[in-house]
């Protein structure tokens, strides 16, 4: 706890924190993406999927305080770290050095407030049946939550299947720089290692951006 409290203190230790939660959720978004392509395979395989991640009982409570705990702690170092690198130069940079940044990486605060708003957003609809809550709630054949259901008869309005695509969109931005930034905040990035870092990241946010709108585009065209 005391070298938490520490990591805390120092600059350097608020980014090691950042890179460790920041790759604890890209860990979910792969899982929670292979999870979710279970739709291509029809009602039963959806449905008996989400049946069995309900029904983890203490397991599903612990992964869930990791995941919460890991977002509220990179949402607020990242906050932290923002105001603390820009009140360390009032003045404000006069042109903007664009030679090695990216498109991702400025805008990485713009793309995470996207991805927090959209997180609330998500979980309100499909965890908590709040909004669109039509959708919600209903049984399948065999008494599971009909999760096929819900996503399917949601992606079929187009308003939801833009809100989810354009989150999707920020979610594969962020990623695309998090993943090599990761790397060299932990030590772990060399000249030999930067470009299969760089090219990773690209690739994982290319699996995340076809992966996961995949799902509303093959509902908006009646595929599931
Ligand atoms: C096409 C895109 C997506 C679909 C169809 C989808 C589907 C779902 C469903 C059905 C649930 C509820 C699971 C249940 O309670 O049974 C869920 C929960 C969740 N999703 Fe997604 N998801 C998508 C994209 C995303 C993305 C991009 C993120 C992260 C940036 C995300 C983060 C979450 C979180 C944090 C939860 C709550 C997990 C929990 O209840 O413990 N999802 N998602």
């Amino acid at each position: 706890m005391n070298v938490f409290f520490k990591m805390l203190s120092a600059p350097t230790g608020k980014k090691a924190l950042m890179a460790v939660s920041g790759g604890i959720w890209i860990g979910f978004l792969l899982v929670h993406l292979l999870g979710n392509l279970q739709i291509l395979f029809g009602q039963d395989a959806m449905n008996q999927y989400a049946h069995f991640l309900q029904n983890l009982g203490s397991v599903k409570w612990i992964a869930r305080s990791i995941f919460l705990i890991s977002f509220i702690l990179h949402v607020i170092l990242a906050a932290i770290l923002k105001f603390q690198n820009s009140s360390a130069r009032p003045e404000g940079y006069t042109k903007h050095n664009t030679i090695r940044a990216t498109l991702a990486s400025r805008s990485m605060a713009l793309s995470g407030l996207a991805i927090l708003s959209f997180i609330i957003y998500h979980i309100l609809h499909y965890t908590l049946g709040t909004v669109h809550s039509e959708y919600f709630g209903q049984l399948d054949s065999e008494g599971r939550h009909d999760v096929y259901f819900m996503v399917t008869e949601s992606f079929k309005n187009p308003w939801i299947t833009l809100a989810y695509i354009t989150a999707i969109l920020f979610v594969s931005l962020h990623l695309s720089h998090a993943f090599s930034s990761m790397f060299q905040t932990l030590g772990l990035n060399g000249p030999r290692t930067e470009a299969l870092w760089k090219s990773t990241g690209y690739f994982l946010a290319a699996i995340v951006l076809f992966g996961y709108s995949a799902i509303p585009i093959a509902a908006i065209y009646g595929l599931i």
